[in-house]
């Protein structure tokens, strides 16, 4: 399993910060949730109040419009993000997807989901999120990904993106990441598409994926390098 490389945005944390960050990376177990409450929980430069890890929408948007634009039979599509942290993937889709969409941000940490409503409601000084179709909706609620039930039925988002949980997850044994992609494929409409976001060789990531995938077609799309960085995108089709 590949490591978890620090994420590109790191710069934006303090000194300090990184340092701690790195320490924990290289000792803690990524699957434990009190780690993640503590990472969430850091400090963050100025006017900062959103981190994400590896790259952000504006990385990703090539892949995920025409994507979104190809699953347009359903109005609004709904959008899942399993692991979301305090990314700004949710609020960047919310805003500027042309199409109405609902988009959902799931994470187990108590306090990445508690900052990301805060934000929401415009708190920590944030601006008003502006531009959204007046259809389009954006919520965060506090889920473990490995049992989506109280959130998320069974068929019902069009796009389920993974950006960096598989990874985290995996580091707690290959068994959680595989429950992790079982929920995201029960949650995943029969024409869906699940994107995870990684860094991970497809060497490694690929034959999980073939394996977990109950024989719908995987493929990988490479991505970058953005900051010297390459990563890729294993995309799992919808059963139809
Ligand atoms: C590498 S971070 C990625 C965060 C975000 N997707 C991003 O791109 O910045 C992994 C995220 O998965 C969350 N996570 C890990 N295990 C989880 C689980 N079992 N259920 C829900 N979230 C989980 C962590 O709290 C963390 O926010």
């Amino acid at each position: 399993m590949a490591a978890l490389r620090l994420p590109l945005h790191v710069a934006t944390l303090k000194a300090g910060t990184c340092r701690a960050f790195a320490g924990s990376l290289a000792g803690n177990c990524l699957a434990d949730r009190r780690l993640w409450d503590q990472l969430h929980a850091q400090p963050r430069l100025g006017n900062v109040t959103t981190f994400d890890w590896f790259f952000g929408y504006e990385e990703a948007k090539g892949l995920l419009l025409p994507l979104l634009q190809q699953a347009r039979v359903a109005c609004p599509l709904r959008v899942l993000d399993v692991g979301c942290g305090i990314s700004n993937l949710c609020a960047d889709l919310y805003t500027k997807c042309p199409h109405p969409v609902e988009v959902l941000g799931v994470d187990f940490s108590p306090v990445a989901v508690a900052h990301m409503n805060s934000l929401l409601e415009g708190g920590q000084d944030q601006a008003p999120l502006l531009g959204a179709h007046p259809a389009s909706s954006l919520k965060f609620l506090q889920a473990d990904a490995l049992n989506l039930g109280p959130v998320a039925s069974s068929g019902a988002f069009q796009l389920v993106l993974d950006k960096g949980t598989w990874d985290a997850v995996a580091r707690g044994g290959l068994s959680g990441a595989y429950q992790l992609l079982s929920e995201c494929l029960r949650v995943l409409s029969p024409q869906g598409t699940l994107i995870q976001f990684s860094d991970e060789d497809p060497d490694v990531r690929l034959p999980c994926l073939e394996q977990g995938s109950q024989g719908r077609p995987v493929t990988v799309q490479e991505l970058g390098p953005f900051r010297g960085l390459t990563y890729f995108a294993y995309l799992v089709h919808g059963s139809h």
